[in-house]
Parts: structure tokens; C-alpha cells; sequence
């Protein structure tokens, strides 16, 4: 199955944690099409961990929706969501338990496997927990992505070992659309800052039909729900959805979307961003200096997208504002080129145009620029 650009959706983890149910689930899957998400791109509606009974049932070993919270089964959870034109995601492990302490699919990856099709889902996401020491991570994920193909369901395989065991250099073989490359978000700047960081040189690794998952969104979550802390201002929003989507990671919500402020729902639905993270052409994002004397905590990144346009996100994550300055040398365009660059400011939409061999920017601290930049003749 080939899955053509970065995956978006929203997740229940950040949010609710261990507490889901079926309510929840309908109403967040509501909340989806009636803000828009679905059309926005926003299509698979993931349950994470904590959604079965403790044991497996003992006479058929399969995993067993818990009856509290999901009195109708998840069939009927999985009707509900698809009725919405939404797709249908589910959570296990790899391990003999899930992190939540619930019944890892550990040798018992294909019948877990008929079990999640006869569901009828659309997306698993597979972690890493309590991982048996009798067998490799690859062999492990290389068992449930060959346990999904054998089903008569086209079933996105969205791996979760944080970025474990050199992840990036096994992880496409197996057959994972996605891989988790970080350990848990928290909702808090210096954490957001740490995760996305630790992928920056990791980049090449971000291809088409695999893509590097840096965690789920936080936006829009303000210190609430399970994976709350201090929280974060809508500015760090601009940058985390900024950095998401500049370099390519898939886009999952991760906030009360039922509850969600106005300003964090048109972050999450901004078209130009979302265009840059979902562009077909799938090119790897490449960083390039920041030539500046005045910061010394800024990243410029750069993505070359399909029609000719390049996407251009300038990042500072000081303390104080600064003048970030990118280099248009350091794209491919020398000052010989003959070209001058139209901008438009994804944030605002605004039009400009740079006739010059360098873009400087005085940006505020913990703030963000992003441009489409088109060349054209001078
Ligand atoms: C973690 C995983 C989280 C969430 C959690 C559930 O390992 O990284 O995203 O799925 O387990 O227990």
C-alpha cells in the first residue's frame, strides 16, 4: 500500500490518556467534520492505548474491547467514524503488554492483526513497550506489518519505538508508513524544542511512503489534558505546526479538538502551511544557516516543492528577538541568477518581493516566518 503524503488525523493520547470512550470518540469525530478538519485533510480519527480489557479473552485469545467504555463494540465505534467519511485508527504493541499495562500483540500479531480488520480499521499504531527479549524490534515490526498485508484491509502501519534501536535504518523495510522518531511530547516550548531539534539532522530519512512522525501535536492544548504540563502560548504553537510542517512530519492532533480555541483551529487549518507539509513531490527538507551575528538559536529550513515554489521557515528559539538572514546562495540561487522571489507570508497570506541575495528578518523571540517563495525573472 503506498501512502502518497505525511498522514494527518487526530490521536486521543495527549488529551484523554487512559480515559477514553465511546462518547468521546463520536463526538470528537463530530467536532472533526463540523470545524472543518476533515476538509482541511484531518481524515483518520486514532483510539491509542488503554481501549481493551486487561486479558486477552481466554477461550480465542483475542483482544476484547472493554464493555465500559465501549458498550457497543468498536464495530460500531469503526461504522460511526466511516459514516462520518472519516478513517479509523487503533493502537497495540509490540510488546507483551502496551505501555498502559493492556495486552500487548506479542505473539499474537496475526490474529491481532483479523482482529483490528474485522474491526474494520484503517490505521494501527504499533509501540514498543515491554518489548520480549527472545526477538529483534525489526523482527517484531516485520511481523505485524506482514500480519496487516495478509488482511483484506488497506491498513496504514504507523510505528512507535520513539526513535529506538537506529530506527531509521530498518524501519522502511518493513512496511511502517510512519515511524515515531521521538520520545512523548509534552505540552510545554523547551520539550516541543527538544524533540524537533533532535530531528534536524535527520532529515534525509523523511521520504515519500515513510514518514518521519515526530509526535503528536499540542497545539491548541494550553497546559489541559493528559500530556498538558506548563503549556504552551499561541506564538510556540506558530512554531511547532511551523516546524511539523516544514520538515515533512505526519500532522496528528492531539487537543480537545471538541473544545478548541479559534485561533489554534485556523493555525491547525492553515492552508499554505498544510500544503508545504502535503506536497506531492515529497522532497527532503535541507537547513541552511543562519547568517547572523545576533542569534545564536535559530534554524532556517528550506523545502522545494512541486510546482517550482520553495518553502522557506525561518525559526528563532531565543529568549530575545533577533535578525535571522537566509542566503539565497545557500538555496541554489547565486546572485548571477536573475531572479527576484515573490513571498507570500504564510501566516498572514501577505504578498512581497524580495530583490536581493539574502532575506533579513528581525523576528521576536520564540517566533517564526514561513514563505512560499516563487522565482521569477527579474
Ligand atoms: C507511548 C507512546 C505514546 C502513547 C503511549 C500510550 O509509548 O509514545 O504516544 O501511545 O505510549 O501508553
Amino acid at each position: 500500500m503506498v501512502v502518497n503524503k505525511a498522514p494527518m488525523g487526530w490521536n486521543t493520547w495527549n488529551t484523554f490518556g487512559p480515559n477514553i470512550n465511546e462518547k468521546i470518540i463520536m463526538e470528537a469525530a463530530d467536532a472533526m467534520v463540523e470545524k472543518g478538519l476533515l476538509d482541511a485533510g484531518y481524515e483518520y480519527l486514532v483510539i491509542d492505548d488503554c481501549w481493551s480489557l486487561k486479558q486477552r479473552d481466554p477461550v480465542t485469545r483475542r483482544l476484547v474491547a472493554d464493555p465500559v467504555k465501549f458498550p457497543n463494540g468498536m464495530k460500531a465505534v469503526a461504522d460511526y467514524i466511516h459514516s462520518k467519511g472519516l478513517k479509523f485508527g487503533m493502537y497495540s504493541c509490540a510488546g507483551v503488554r502496551t505501555c498502559g499495562d493492556y495486552p500487548g500483540s506479542f505473539d499474537h500479531e496475526f490474529i491481532d492483526a483479523e482482529t483490528f480488520a474485522e474491526f474494520g480499521i484503517d490505521f494501527l499504531k504499533y509501540d514498543y513497550c515491554y518489548r520480549s527479549s527472545s526477538t529483534t524490534g525489526p523482527i517484531l515490526y516485520h511481523r505485524m506489518a506482514n500480519a496487516l498485508r495478509a488482511t483484506s484491509r488497506d491498513i496504514v502501519f504507523s510505528a512507535c519505538n520513539w526513535g529506538k534501536d537506529d530506527v531509521y535504518s530498518w524501519i522502511r523495510s518493513t512496511g511502517a508508513h510512519l515511524y515515531r522518531s521521538t520520545g512523548d511530547i509534552l505540552d510545554n516550548f523547551p520539550r516541543v524544542k527538544e524533540l524537533a531539534t533532535s530531528q534536524f539532522d535527520k532529515q534525509c530519512y523523511n521520504t515519500p511512503g515513510c514518514y518521519n512522525d515526530m509526535d503528536m501535536l499540542t497545539v491548541g492544548m494550553f497546559g489541559k489534558g493528559h500530556a498538558g504540563t506548563e503549556g504552551c502560548t499561541i506564538n510556540d504553537y506558530k512554531i511547532q505546526f511551523g516546524l511539523w510542517c516544514m520538515l515533512g512530519s505526519p500532522l496528528i492532533l492531539g487537543c480537545d479538538i471538541r473544545n478548541i480555541d479559534d485561533e489554534s483551529l485556523k493555525l491547525i487549518k492553515n492552508e499554505h502551511l498544510i500544503a508545504i507539509n502535503q506536497d506531492i513531490e515529497g522532497r527532503q527538507t535541507f537547513q541552511i544557516s543562519s547568517k547572523s551575528w545576533s542569534c545564536h538559536d535559530a534554524a532556517i529550513f528550506v523545502r522545494k516543492l512541486e510546482n517550482g515554489d520553495f518553502a522557506l521557515g525561518m525559526f528563532n528559539f531565543a529568549d530575545r528577538a533577533a535578525t535571522v538572514v537566509a542566503m539565497f546562495d545557500e538555496v541554489g540561487y547565486p546572485a548571477n541568477c536573475g531572479l527576484k522571489f515573490e513571498l507570500t507570508d504564510c501566516f498572514t497570506g501577505e504578498k512581497s518581493i524580495c530583490d536581493s541575495d539574502s532575506l533579513s528578518l528581525y523576528i521576536e523571540s520564540r517566533g517564526t516566518r514561513i514563505y512560499r517563495v516563487k522565482p521569477v525573472k527579474r
